[in-house]
Formats: structure tokens, sequence, C-alpha cells
């Protein structure tokens, strides 16, 4: 069976891992716009191009005689890189173009859950025009500003974070309605978790809970940024949830693919990222994406036990309900080295030198390799994943093998330590209280 894999990043070498792994007979196939060394070497063959350039890459997934095709990144769905495969006569285990507005059309998705009565949509409304939109911000008070399109995380703003009031929220939500439309919505108030699960279109089968950490430094503190590191625990929940937090999340993510297809008549074929805040009234959804996470996809996709190749199969097939989709009961922390200056001035074009990483997993993000030596590029560089039967030891593990990382490079130490997680406990059971 040939596989493509569309995506140069950590989470597409995560993804490529777990095909590798399949006890299936499988060629590897990938699209990436440079070189990653962990999933070139997994692959039979690759094509370095843009993974949104959709013509070139059907011509070389046709060329490769390709049976199914895995897109990593967002911005490929966006552009119909799905639908234009299923045409080709491939089939993909990633969302087609019309349901994937989920992600790419922010404007599109609170409009969307509002009339479907999605639970856990914020207040929110759409602007594309001024006077409207200030009062509105006047009438919530505490206000997230979201561009309509995609931003690659770095659009949105919060008051009391990037926004230090009213007046700056409404500047800048002005600034983005000379480009665009612009949505407002109540700033929430608790601690944000990721749940990704699979689906066929219909059926969907859930992954471990992860928590991302977006702030650049420690004490989640600086700029946002595409995530530093995650965590996951075993028994599918993390410390600071209860039960029916995951079960609440668990029925919106159903309830929202039902209505995608009611909404849309299009099936959700593909992973399923759905990014909540448990909030004192339960979880709330800050945003759904139409992929992976990345770093998510690190802590989860080591885990699955059950066979990649299958659940793929069964996602295209419509078939996940006959699939038993198992996870080992394990705690998992993920840490991410970035180029020192990341975010914004990153330095690029540095030698890491990888070391004893000991137990730990590897996955190579946005660095390339010439003459056999690894440099990065100015975006998250490798990412370590500890596993282990709780999340202190996992912490360990990752946290050694970055200190065995060297180059112009920086990582979050905090990570997965327990003064961060008794924080998160803690911060739950005020609001809770
Ligand atoms: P997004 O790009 O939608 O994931 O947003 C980036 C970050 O902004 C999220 O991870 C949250 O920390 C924050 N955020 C987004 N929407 C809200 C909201 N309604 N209330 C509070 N924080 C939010
Ligand atoms: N880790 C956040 C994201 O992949 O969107």
């Amino acid at each position: 069976m040939n596989i493509l894999v569309v995506g140069g990043g950590g989470r597409e070498h995560a993804i490529t891992e777990a095909i590798a792994r399949s006890k299936k007979e499988t060629s590897i196939y990938a699209v990436m716009s440079k070189k990653n060394p962990g999933i070139a070497r997994r692959c039979k063959d690759f094509l370095l191009e843009k993974e949104t350039n959709v013509e070139q890459v059907v011509e070389f997934a046709l060329s490769k005689q390709t049976y199914l095709a895995v897109i990593g990144p967002e911005a490929p769905l966006a552009e119909g890189l799905t639908d234009a495969l299923q045409d080709a006569g491939i089939k993909v285990a990633s969302p087609g173009k019309r349901v994937s507005q989920l992600e790419f059309d922010k404007a599109w998705a609170r409009n969307f859950m509002k009339k479907n009565n999605i639970t856990g949509c914020p207040l929110f409304d759409v602007f594309s025009d001024k006077e409207s939109m200030e009062s509105f911000i006047d009438k919530l008070g505490n206000v997230a500003i979201k561009p309509s399109g995609l931003t690659g995380g770095k659009g949105v703003k919060v008051m009391g974070d990037q926004l230090p009031d009213k007046q700056a929220a409404k500047e800048y939500a002005i600034s983005i309605l000379e480009k665009g439309s612009v949505v407002v919505e109540e700033n929430l108030k608790g601690e944000e978790f990721t749940l990704q699960a699979f689906v066929d279109g219909k059926h969907l089968s859930f992954m471990p809970i992860v928590q991302d950490h977006k702030r650049a430094y420690e004490n989640d503190l600086g700029p946002n940024t595409g995530g530093m590191g995650s965590y996951s625990d075993k028994g599918d929940i993390l410390p600071f949830l209860t039960s029916e937090d995951v079960e609440s999340s668990k029925r919106i993510m159903e309830d929202t693919v039902r209505a995608l297809w009611k909404e849309t008549g299009q099936e959700y074929k593909g992973t399923l990222y759905g990014q909540f805040m448990v909030t004192r009234d339960g979880p709330k959804v800050i945003e759904f994406n139409a992929r992976f996470g990345d770093p998510e996809a690190m802590n989860v996709l080591p885990l699955l036990e059950t066979d990649y190749v299958d659940v793929l199969v069964a996602m295209v097939d419509g078939t996940l309900d006959s699939l038993d989709v198992r996870f080992s009961n394990k705690a998992t922390v993920c840490k991410y080295a970035v180029p020192s200056g990341y975010p914004e001035n990153p330095t690029r074009d540095r030698e890491v030198i990888v070391g004893d990483i000991g137990k730990a997993l590897l996955f190579y993000s946005s660095v390339y390799d010439k003459d056999g030596k690894i440099y990065t590029t100015g975006s998250r560089a490798i990412a370590v994943v500890g596993i282990a039967d709780f999340i202190e030891e996992a912490e360990k593990v990752a946290q050694n093998a970055l200190e065995n990382l060297s180059g112009d490079i920086y990582y979050r130490n905090d990570i997965g330590k327990d003064i961060l997680i008794k924080r998160r406990i803690e911060h739950m059971k005020q609001l809770r209280s």
C-alpha cells in the first residue's frame, strides 16, 4: 500500500513514524517544503515542494500510485488538496475543503456552532463594520479578538494578555476590519486542553487528552508560539479535569461532526482537533482544527497500539466503529527545542547536535540536513517525548534528552513539572468553588 504524507514538521514526522510501525506492507512517500531528515529516512521517495501547490502534489501522488494520503498542516486543507486528491481517485484520511472551514474560517465556524446549537460556544459576534463592533465590545467588557482567516496561531489577541484594555481591543479589531471580518467573543477564564479524535464521517475514536503550552517562556510568559510542549496523563484525563468535563467535550465533538454533514453535505473524515477551555461552567470551545495538533500529535501517536494504517483505512472507508482503537495507558511529556530569539527574532541556520537522548523519542520539525548535519530554520526545531507511568517520570526523560541537545536553542524547563500542574489544579479548584 502506497501512502503519501503531506507536510514536513514534527507532527508529520510523528505521523510518518506511526505509519512506519505498521505491520502492513507499506511504502511511504512525502511532500514537504524542506527536507525533514526524520521523514526522509522513512520514505521511499519525497518531493520538496510547497504543500499548498495542489497540482504538483496531486501529480506526485499519482506518479507514485498512491492509495491513501494524509495531510498534516492546515494550509493545504484550505487550498482544497483533499478534494483534488479524491478527484484523482486517491483516498484521503483528512477532511475536505467544505468541512475544513471549521478551522480556516473562524467566522464560519462560530456561526455554524450557533446555528446548530453546539454546546460550549462562547458569546460572540462577527463584524464587518466598526460602530456595531465597538458597541458589542462595550457590552461584553472583556473580549478575545480574532481575525476570521488562518494566522498560524498568531492572530488572536485577548484582553489581559496581548491587549491591555478595551481601547486596545477596539484598535486591534479595527485594524483587522481593514483586511476582512473580525470575530469578537467573550474572554473565557479557565484551563485549556486538547481533545483529538479519529473521525470516519460518522464515528469518532477519541485520543488521550493533551495540554499544550503556547507561551514562549516559562510560567506561561512571553509571546504566543505554535506550542512549546505538551503533556498527557494516563487514564484518558488530565489532573485538573473532571470526568464530566471529558464526557461533555466528547459530546460536543460528536455533535459537531454530525452537524457538519448536515450543514455542508460533506462527511468529515480525518483527525478532528478540539481546543477547549474548561471554565466554571464546563468546557467551552476555543476552536476546532481539521488536523492533528503540533505538538499534540507527538504525545498521542506514539501511544497508539492499534495499527495506524488500519485506522487510516477505517477513516476513509467509514468503518471506525468496527475497529478497536487503543492507546497504551501511559503519561507523556513532549518538549520543543527552538532557536534562540524564537518566535520574534529567531536565529537561523545554526547547527544542532543531538547527543545521547536516552529513552526519549525524537521528532524533527523545522530543521534541514546538509552534509549529515542538522540545521535550524527559525521555527520550532526538534521535539523530544518522554513516555512513562507518571507525568513526573515522563518529564525527566524529556528534560534529560533536551539537555543533551546542543546548539543555539532554548526550551521550557517547566512543562510537565509538578509545580506547573499543581498550579493548574489549584486554578480550577478556585474557579469551580
Ligand atoms: P486560537 O488561535 O483560536 O487557538 O487562539 C490562540 C489562543 O488565544 C488560545 O490558545 C487561547 O489561549 C486564546 N483564546 C482564544 N479564544 C479565547 C477566548 N474566547 N477566551 C480566552 N482566550 C481565548
Ligand atoms: N498546538 C496547537 C495547534 O497545533 O494548533
